[in-house]
């Protein structure tokens, strides 16, 4: 570290209370909306099973060594993602701002407006409100949707209701802190949602026709494995749905006591998200095989687009389920639901946490405040135009934002800090060894594969618009929300620290 002084000791951090309070928190960041509708989307799109081997590829390549990665240097430097990074090397602050602005001002922005439709469809459930046609019902009477994403409409009031839920749970959680909030929420949401996915489970692979859908899910297409496209997706996705690179683990870990296993922490975090998506599967998959079932078409015609599969084909599955339909539907969206806000909050955290590190006010100041600011940020989702912007938004932050966060973690830590003297770190802390061909994926291996995923990702995108849509969408909603948030977090770095900062040991 450069120009460190020593401080004046402080308010001590605050710490997680056990051991598996800080597990279920970091599951709950990780296992989200994205376990349940979009990994069983990229299955389902990418060739069913075929889609599993680039997945548990991307999980061993980048997805366990980063996040021991970011457990190590959060526990290292006990602060979160902007204060670890200044304290490798202040000139690489910005970075951990640019991480968690993405998470706050970007992610949580639209991810709370979907947990918000999840939550109405709670409601929707208890009268199968969508009718006959869950198509239409989605997206002409719901989001009674614009043109594109330049049509930009008007707000549309009733969603505005349960976001206003969705950031108020988010905010007390957060503002009753990490024992008292994250950890307390986190220890009743993940066995619930486990009971709940389970209870989903056992139903679906029971239906009628399940097996069809299951093999779908479970019989491999490989033919698909040399298109460049089902790699992207399997590494994008172990980014997002390991909640890595926003700066989230780096904070959680910094609330980790001295001794910790760090490396088997990592591991049963990643094995258990990806195991819990995979479980999930079941329960998406079994319902597809019914619904085919019942209205004669084959499993592979069934699903239109992503985020139809849990608004349009979900609904509709559960309008044709011979018993206690409104009980499976209520399940299935209070699943979605409980699983969004755990990670809502993870979100939340991991920004606010940065701004206390930095500038030292109150917690419960720092975390009303950004919820308030989050709140309104997110209404522009709920325009007419929403699900367009949320879907720009969405691919930009996942495909570039990540990928180059994640990129420069591997450089600054790999490389400047380096991963040797992390790993002795990790080591001192576990009380065991962690293999040295971890600095070897952290150095060269990780960076690589991040680096080619990024240059093929760019081909594509400039080859055709993503979707179709306008340049100037594209460009306007997307690009440019990476390059404000990258202003503002070089803004923000170069503001002094309110406290010196300290190496931790
Ligand atoms: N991991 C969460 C999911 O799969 C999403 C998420 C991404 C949450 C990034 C926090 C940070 O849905």
């Amino acid at each position: 570290m450069s120009d460190a002084k020593l401080s004046t000791p402080h308010h001590p951090r605050p710490q997680w209370r056990s051991r598996m309070g800080f597990i279920l928190a970091a599951l709950g960041s990780a296992v989200g909306l994205g376990n349940i509708w979009r990994f069983s989307y990229l299955c389902y799109k990418n060739g069913g099973g075929a889609f599993l081997i680039p997945y548990l590829i991307a999980l061993f390549v980048v997805g366990i060594p980063l996040m021991i990665l970011e457990l190590g240097i959060g526990h290292r430097m006990r602060g979160s993602s902007p204060m670890s990074l200044a304290k490798v090397d202040p000139r690489w602050e910005w970075c951990g701002w640019w991480a968690v602005i993405c998470a706050m001002y970007g992610i949580m922005l639209y991810y709370s407006v979907v947990i918000s439709w999840c939550m109405q469809y709670v409601f929707f459930s208890f009268d199968l409100s969508w009718g006959k046609d869950s198509n239409d019902f989605f997206f002409n009477q719901f989001l009674q949707i614009s043109s594109g994403p330049l049509d930009f409409g008007n707000i549309r009031t009733p969603i505005i209701f349960s976001l206003v839920a969705v950031w108020f749970f988010s905010w007390i959680i957060v503002f009753f802190g990490v024992q008292k909030g994250v950890e307390r929420a986190n220890k009743i949401f993940m066995p619930l949602l486990f009971v709940l996915i389970t209870v989903l489970v056992i139903w679906s692979v029971n239906l009628e026709g399940a097996g069809r859908g299951l093999a779908v899910y479970l019989k491999p297409d490989f033919s698909l494995l040399t298109d460049p496209q089902i790699w992207i997706d399997a590494f994008s996705q172990i980014f997002f749905t390991l909640s890595l690179a926003f700066g989230i683990m780096i904070a959680y870990a910094s609330y980790l006591p001295r001794k910790v296993d760090i490396v088997k922490d990592a591991l049963i975090i990643s094995v258990g998200n990806c195991a819990f998506s995979f479980f999930a599967g079941f329960a998406v998959f079994g319902t597809l095989g019914y619904m085919a079932t019942q209205t004669g078409q084959p499993v592979g015609d069934v699903v239109k687009e992503s985020i139809g599969l849990a608004f349009v084909t979900y609904p509709q599955a559960i309008s044709l389920m011979p018993a206690f339909a409104q009980v499976f539907g209520v399940v299935f969206f209070v699943s979605l639901v409980i699983a969004g806000l755990s990670s809502a909050v993870s979100l939340v955290e991991a920004f606010s946490s940065a701004v206390i590190d930095k500038f030292h006010y109150a917690r419960g100041t720092v975390v009303s405040i950004v919820c308030i600011t989050g709140f309104f940020g997110s209404i522009v989702f709920t325009a007419n135009s929403g699900l367009f912007w949320i879907d720009i938004v969405d691919h930009f932050i996942t495909h570039y934002g990540l990928v180059l966060i994640g990129l420069m973690e591997c450089i600054v830590i790999g490389w400047i800090f380096k991963a040797s003297k992390l790993r002795k770190h990790i080591d001192t802390a576990s009380g065991k060894v962690l293999s040295g061909s971890w600095d070897v994926c952290i150095r060269f291996v990780t960076p690589l594969v991040l680096g080619m995923l990024l240059i093929n990702d760019l081909n594509g995108e400039l080859a055709k618009p993503y979707e179709g849509y306008p340049w100037m969408a594209l460009l306007m909603i997307g690009r440019d929300w990476l390059m404000v948030a990258l202003i503002v977090s070089l803004f923000i770095a170069m503001r002094p620290w309110k406290r010196a900062l300290e190496e931790s040991d």
